[in-house]
């Protein structure tokens, strides 16, 4: 599947060629350093490093005017602005489910690229997608056109899926939070989706959602009765994510409506996520009435 959109393709080129340089960057950089990222989470010093790492290499490219993540305050400005010109924003989770670098479980990297200044709707996507650090280093992209997987070596990107869909069977649930934490409606469907489908949460959302695509399913970060806005970052998490599983044939929710018609008050605002196939999100709408 080759990308038609010229920046589209530098972006993705740009970071399925830092993923190895990453992955190996992870060695010696699994503590956290005393900062806080906007979000209040303290960071690991890998948040931090490939935060640097990308912002450097994405904020040069010709047609990106603004580069943004998860672990820094302001978007950068380096180029047109996307508001009033064909240049693009780029929001990245440079480094997803951190948590995990101590028990050294999966982690990913998360893009969109926006055609509009941040923070914007999800539905001025054009591409989206993830790198997952499991056995293998593997990236998802989702265009308009279709969702391919590729696996990464060396720099370099081979496809292993140039449509990749969402089962039509759903197989597997992941749900984030405490139960105790959960509100009664949600709490009353997860007990449903529980007695039907097989539990697989490990911590990093691309790690399960990355099962949810190969295996169908559902994963969610609901709205907590402590923190009724979720947990996950709406630009860097939950439109990437909603872009991509939307793609692939399914849904996305904040609990009432797609994740990508959202309307963003400030950059780092958080969200519910809830992403899978059309007919469970169709059910925790229903659920959270
Ligand atoms: P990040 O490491 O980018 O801050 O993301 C962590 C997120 C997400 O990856 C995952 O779904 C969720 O945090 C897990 O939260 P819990 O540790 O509360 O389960
Ligand atoms: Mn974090
Ligand atoms: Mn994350
Ligand atoms: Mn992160």
């Amino acid at each position: 599947m080759t990308i038609k959109d010229p920046v589209v393709e530098d972006v993705v080129a740009t970071i399925s060629r830092s993923a190895t340089e990453i992955r190996q960057g992870l060695i010696g950089r699994r503590g956290t350093i005393d900062e806080e990222n906007p979000s209040g989470e303290t960071q690991a010093e890998a948040d931090v490093w490939a935060d640097g790492l990308l912002a450097d290499r994405i904020a040069e490219l010709d047609g990106v005017g603004q580069y943004a993540s998860e672990e820094r305050t302001d978007v950068i400005d380096c180029g047109d602005d996307p508001a009033e010109s064909d240049a693009y924003a780029i929001a990245v989770d440079p480094l997803d489910g951190s948590s995990n670098l101590k028990s050294n479980n999966t982690m990913g990297t998360i893009f969109g690229v926006y055609d509009a200044a941040l923070p914007a709707r999800g539905e001025t996507l054009i591409a989206a997608g993830y790198v997952l650090y499991g056995p293998i280093t593997t990236m998802v992209i989702a265009t308009d056109e279709t969702v391919a997987e590729y696996e990464l070596s060396g720099g370099e990107r081979a496809i292993v899926d140039s449509d990749v869909t969402l089962p039509g069977e759903p197989v597997v649930y992941g749900f984030g939070g405490r139960v105790p934490d959960w509100t009664d409606d949600f709490r009353e469907y997860a007990r449903e989706i529980e007695h039907e489908l097989k539990l697989r949460y490990g911590g990093a959302l691309i790690g399960d959602v990355n099962q949810v695509l190969t295996y169908g399913g559902t994963f969610g970060y609901p709205a907590l009765e402590s923190r009724p806005v979720g947990k996950l970052r709406l630009q860097f998490e939950g439109n990437p994510i909603g872009y991509v599983v939307e793609r692939a044939g399914g849904r996305s929710s904040n609990g009432e409506r797609s994740l990508l018609a959202v309307e963003p008050e400030d950059l780092h605002d958080r969200t519910p996520v809830h992403v899978g196939n059309a007919a469970l999100i169709d059910r925790l709408e229903k659920a959270l009435e």
